[in-house]
């Protein structure tokens, strides 16, 4: 019996031993102290452990490895396996992505998560399959504010003339036109320089890209405006996917559902601490002064810039933009 169980131990050893290893590249742009950042290696802990050291996972944060513009290209040849890149950079791959860029679409969060994780996310989520990725979860980051180096925004005439940097959507183009100001399409990792060098005179972020990337240093007015959110789809490429056994994959996607758990709950716990934190800057050093919308304010604004949704009605969908505004 002593000999059978001996056996048994050293055969399970052995087994553990030759075991196929995999390796997982994840690569982002944001910093690790983002709760994007956090829950990448949160997943990449969780999906060593789960599968008892078979899957490996890397994260390659701050633009390391690649830019979001060239990440969904590299996954296509199996050069990275996973991403999260914001829903901005999916333009030229599902422009219908866009959806989530449309200005003072999303009431609350409650309402942005009924959308993700309703019908809307799940016929968004088929047309990046559909592609040649696999799409998993959603990944919040928050609602997005302006900022500036030129005049204070509180209305929309404040913005006139003022270049703002902005990811590749041509809805975020079409939002900053609709107020008269010049937007210009930039790499994330360009950002500080561009704003330091005067490149740009502001932009718009939700407060943990603004506080983790250290934007207040180069900004001298924000905004809270809330106008429009900023999110992540987590994507795999779906060579490295598909190749792995059902049991790891099984291993990998239960990792996964609790990363997205981890990341929602930590983007909305972040937030205020973010806000904190740049208020803390904002009084010591008295060189960014911070102006939050009122809700009549934020009215204007909404009026200004959702004029722009019908030029998206081919591109994105009326269908759609009405399914998720009826979203409850
Ligand atoms: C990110 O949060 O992943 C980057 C967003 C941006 O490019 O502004």
């Amino acid at each position: 019996m002593q000999l059978l169980s001996k056996l048994l131990i050293v055969a399970l050893m052995a087994s553990a031993m030759f075991a196929k290893t995999y390796e997982i590249k994840f690569s982002h742009v944001v910093s690790p102290n983002t709760p994007k950042g956090k829950a990448a290696d949160f997943f990449a802990k969780r999906a060593e452990e789960l599968t008892n050291g078979q899957v490996k996972v890397k994260v390659f944060p701050n633009s390391q490895l690649y830019t979001d513009a060239a990440v969904m290209k590299a996954m296509k040849f199996n050069n990275v396996q996973m991403a999260a890149p914001s829903f901005s950079k999916f333009t030229s791959l599902v422009r219908e992505l866009q959806l989530f860029d449309l200005p003072f679409l999303f009431r609350d969060v409650d309402h942005l998560h009924n959308v993700m994780d309703g019908e809307v996310g799940q016929i968004l989520k088929d047309k990046v399959t559909a592609k040649g990725y696999v799409a998993l979860d959603y990944w919040d980051n928050g609602f997005k504010h302006f900022s500036t180096n030129g005049e204070q925004l509180i209305k929309p005439s404040d913005a006139e003339g003022q270049k703002f940097r902005i990811m590749s959507s041509r809805v975020l183009e079409e939002q900053f036109k609709a107020v008269g100001a010049i937007p210009q399409v930039l790499p994330f990792s360009e950002v500080y320089s561009a704003l330091q060098q005067g490149v740009v005179d502001g932009g718009e972020n939700p407060l943990s890209n603004f506080y983790t990337k250290k934007f207040y240093e180069v900004q001298t007015s924000l905004t809270l405006s809330e106008h429009g959110y900023l999110g992540y789809l987590v994507v795999a490429s779906d060579r490295f996917w598909n190749k792995l056994p059902d049991d790891i994959r099984k291993k990998v996607r239960q990792a996964m559902t609790e990363a997205t758990e981890y990341e929602r709950k930590l983007a909305a716990e972040l937030e205020s601490d973010f806000l904190k934190k740049v208020k803390e800057y904002s009084e010591k050093s008295g060189k960014l002064k911070i102006y939050k919308l009122s809700a009549d304010e934020k009215k204007v604004w909404n009026k200004a810039m959702s004029e722009i949704y019908p030029k998206f009605y081919d591109s994105i969908g009326k269908d759609l933009i009405e399914k998720a505004i009826n979203t409850k």
